[in-house]
């Protein structure tokens, strides 16, 4: 008697700007889908393995230096980052059966790196091939919240990071509006998600969308 080949997991990533909840909507959505009898792993980016954790550091809480990066030394570090996530963490993960759930991935870098910093968006596009191995996600949440009322819930937070000191407000209308965009041109891989409204309100939404593509 043969085992029956295990069916890959699904892979499921959160985005969107700034105080949008998506480590806490993640959160929520691992131990929905626990209930629901799927093995989840939860994790995020930038970070997910050591490697992931340094860049995080790098490019985001070291005063001086990532308040400092050059657009093509920006994108290239979070591209490292992710190159060793998916290697070493997401796909394992997906080829075991594991559900893999993400909060951030490759549309942080098309949204930040490409539209917020100016790289050019197909090289961006491309960069993200090479880093993943071509591994997109099955379904991106995205939460979308208006600036005013993301940034007013990241001000709450205590670590410095470098957004702190110098991005104007403009930066994060255009991080927003390309994720915006991102979602229209690949609806059948989005899924908007209100993010301006209750945990659970927003919760529910998640679990609704994610229910309505993979359980329905
Ligand atoms: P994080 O602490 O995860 O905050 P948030 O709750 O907003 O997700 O910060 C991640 C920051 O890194 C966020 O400002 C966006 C930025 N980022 C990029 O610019 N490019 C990327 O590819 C990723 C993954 C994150």
């Amino acid at each position: 008697m043969t085992d029956a080949p295990r069916q890959r997991g699904r892979f499921i990533t959160l985005e969107g700007p700034e105080g949008s909840g998506k480590s806490t909507a993640a959160r929520h959505l691992v131990a929905w889908l626990r209930g629901q009898g799927v093995r989840a792993v939860l994790t995020q980016e930038p970070g997910g393995t050591p490697l992931g954790d340094e860049v995080r550091r790098i490019v985001l809480h070291m005063r001086g230096m990532s308040d400092d990066l050059e657009p093509r030394a920006d994108a290239l570090l979070y591209a490292a980052g992710r190159a060793q996530h998916v290697a070493r963490v997401i796909r394992p993960a997906l080829e075991r059966g594991d559900w893999v759930v993400c909060a951030r991935y490759a549309d942080s870098s098309l949204a930040y790196q490409g539209a917020g910093y100016g790289n050019d968006p197909e090289e961006m596009r491309r960069l993200q091939e090479f880093a993943t191995n071509g591994l997109w996600p099955d379904l991106t949440l995205l939460i979308d919240v208006p600036v005013e009322i993301g940034l007013e819930r990241t001000r709450r937070r205590t670590e410095w990071n470098r957004f702190e000191d110098t991005e104007e407000i403009a930066f994060f209308e255009t991080v927003r509006a390309a994720y915006l965009r991102l979602a229209t041109a690949e609806p059948e891989r989005f899924a908007l998600v209100d993010g301006s409204v209750s945990v659970e309100e927003a919760d529910a939404a998640i679990t609704r969308a994610v229910a309505g593509r993979f359980f329905d």
